[in-house]
């Protein structure tokens, strides 16, 4: 009896680690700063976030107002998922 529900327990906290672990990584730039997202994120900045304005300088903000900004700018640009993400670790790997 108490092995078993032990083991439940231990189930149910292993899947709701995997369950949650699932979920984060979106916009969550990793701590070391993918290169490769990097440097696509740095071409599409390049090519996209000058096209209606100045470009602001990636020191200028902070990683969240990056996130708020590219999340935002996303909208403007028209850009899709993968590309506002590259641009939001380019961004916030720069700041
Ligand atoms: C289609 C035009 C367009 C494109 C493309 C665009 N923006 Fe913007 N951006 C705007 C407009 C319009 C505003 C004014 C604020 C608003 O939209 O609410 C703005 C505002 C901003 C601001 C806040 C104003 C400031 O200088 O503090 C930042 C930062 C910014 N854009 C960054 C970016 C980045 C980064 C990209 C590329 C992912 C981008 N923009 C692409 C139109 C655009």
């Amino acid at each position: 009896m108490r092995t078993s529900s032990l083991l439940l327990l231990a189930a149910m906290l292993s899947f709701s680690a995997v369950a949650t672990g699932g979920e984060e990584p979106q916009q969550q730039p990793p701590a070391q700063p993918d290169m490769a997202a990097f440097a696509r994120g740095a071409k599409a900045w390049a090519d996209n976030c000058a096209r209606c304005h100045n470009m602001r300088d990636p020191k200028d903000l902070s990683d969240d107002q990056w996130k708020v900004v590219t999340t935002h700018m996303r909208l403007r640009a028209g850009l899709d998922g993968r590309e506002v993400r590259d641009i939001t670790v380019f961004l916030q790997g720069s700041n």
